[in-house]
């Protein structure tokens, strides 16, 4: 498709680009762009403010164009555009590892990606590879969880749990098997926060450990929060109950943070929202706000211990990527994390938190409206799908949304919430008020 050359807002071609998770064909019909973001605000090419109520894609947790981020990033790469971290190191990638493990007790090191999909496959092997290092070799079996999302790599879509992510790739890893999901409207429909009803299904992973033997399991992999499936909150007990159950069989429990790492609950990580702690977690996304991409396993304590009995010239871990700690990353998660404190955001999401509950449980009685949860930052609201039809008008909800100036993100027939936790009440209510409008008339 052309569209004028000679302005920078449109570019004329928009075949090349094979966009990610998007309807290419639909979307290079009536393009939907931004050019500029300020705050809670992007400005699309024809000059309209829309309201992020994402966080971008849930990462932008500190709203966007924030100037320490950005000067950090330009300071850093006027010094040191790139150092490599094989056999070598640069002083901001020891220091940003150093300021994110004391942000979290128990976990004293972290190994940086570039990605959420990253970070869990490097979760996943790091457990494994720690399993064989403490001589438990069998283990090899991977259990993640139906409706779980964990990006895009083999390893994350083997454990995940979303058939459209998985149906067209092949056979993928072997030996996964997956716990049941948790969502379960009968019981726990209209909920606010953790629903009551739920539990039972962490036992699902004895049944499961008496079907492989625990000798076979090497982790178990759940997000916190599922994000990307329509915000499903854990049933009240569910994650210490799984941590238990993997504490008796000597399996690793891992958190896929990447959604709920960086004060998304209003608490640096779920794991101290829910006060339950893995062996491993993954982050990505709000680790420097987005500005530069990156990601990071934390590891609790005695984990990279595992691995340093070979003799000191041995590499203990065979695996990296090239970027693993870019300076102008690390640049910017430092300024970042500098900033969330600085600002308070996490305690700010905290405190917001009731308000945002309130007004997004006010559109009960919405059309169509089946379910409304919340939990921190976080909130969804689930509409009854058209018959034959699904996903279509979640759809049609985004782009009459993006009509009136918010952005909202849907996934199936669930609207799905996460602004910038800088939002202020009046945004709140801008979002709650353009989510109602957009109800009375979604198809
Ligand atoms: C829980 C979770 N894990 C992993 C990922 C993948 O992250 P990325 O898209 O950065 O690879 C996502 C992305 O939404 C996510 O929500």
């Amino acid at each position: 498709m052309a569209l004028a050359a000679n302005d920078q807002t449109k570019p004329n071609d928009l075949d090349p680009f094979w966009m990610p998770f998007t309807a290419n064909r639909q979307f290079k019909q009536q393009p939907r762009m931004f050019v500029e973001a300020e705050g809670v605000h992007y400005t699309t090419a024809d000059g309209r403010k829309v309201l992020d109520g994402t966080s971008g894609l849930w990462c932008c947790n500190a709203g966007h164009r924030r100037k320490p981020i950005i000067e950090a990033v330009q300071k850093q790469v006027e010094k040191l555009d790139f150092a490599p971290t094989f056999q070598m190191g640069h002083p901001l990638s020891f220091e940003f590892a150093s300021r994110l493990t004391q942000m979290v007790e128990g976990f004293s090191q972290v190994f940086f990606t570039n990605s959420g999909s990253e970070s869990v496959d490097t979760a996943l092997k790091i457990a494994l590879a720690y399993q064989r290092a403490i001589g438990q070799g069998t283990r090899t079996r991977l259990i993640g969880r139906e409706r779980g999302y964990h990006g895009v790599g083999f390893g994350g879509i083997s454990v995940g749990g979303i058939v459209a992510n998985r149906k067209t790739f092949g056979p993928m890893l072997n030996g996964v098997d997956h716990l049941p999901h948790t969502h379960d409207l009968a019981k726990n429909a209209y909920t606010r926060g953790e629903p009551e009803h739920g539990l039972n299904l962490a036992d699902e992973l004895e049944r499961i450990v008496a079907l492989h033997d625990a000798s076979t399991i090497a982790a178990v992999i759940v997000e916190p929060v599922a994000g990307s499936t329509g915000v499903l909150i854990p049933p009240k007990g569910y994650l210490k109950r799984l941590r238990e159950i993997c504490d008796k069989h000597g399996i690793l429990l891992i958190f896929d943070e990447v959604i709920t790492g960086f004060g998304r609950l209003g608490a640096p990580f779920a794991t101290d929202y829910f006060g339950v702690k893995p062996d491993l977690f993954t982050t990505a996304k709000g680790i420097t706000n987005a500005v530069v991409p990156m990601g990071a396993v934390f590891c609790r304590d005695g984990i990279y211990d595992a691995f340093m009995n070979a003799p000191d010239n041995t590499i203990e871990l065979f695996h990296g990527y090239t970027y693993s700690g870019h300076p102008l990353a690390c640049a910017a998660g430092l300024a970042t994390i500098d900033l969330y404190k600085d600002e308070g955001l996490f305690e700010r999401a905290a405190e917001l938190a009731p308000y945002w509950e309130d007004g997004l449980h006010s559109l009960k009685g919405g059309n169509h409206v089946i379910d409304i949860r919340n939990i921190g930052m976080v909130g969804a609201i689930e509409l009854a799908g058209i018959p034959g039809k699904p996903t279509a008008r979640a759809f049609d909800a985004f782009l009459k949304a993006y009509d009136k100036g918010l952005l909202i993100r849907t996934t199936g027939d669930i609207i799905a919430l996460s602004p910038p936790l800088i939002v202020e009440k009046s945004h709140i209510d801008f979002i709650v008020d353009t989510v109602g409008d957009v109800l009375k008339t979604v198809h």
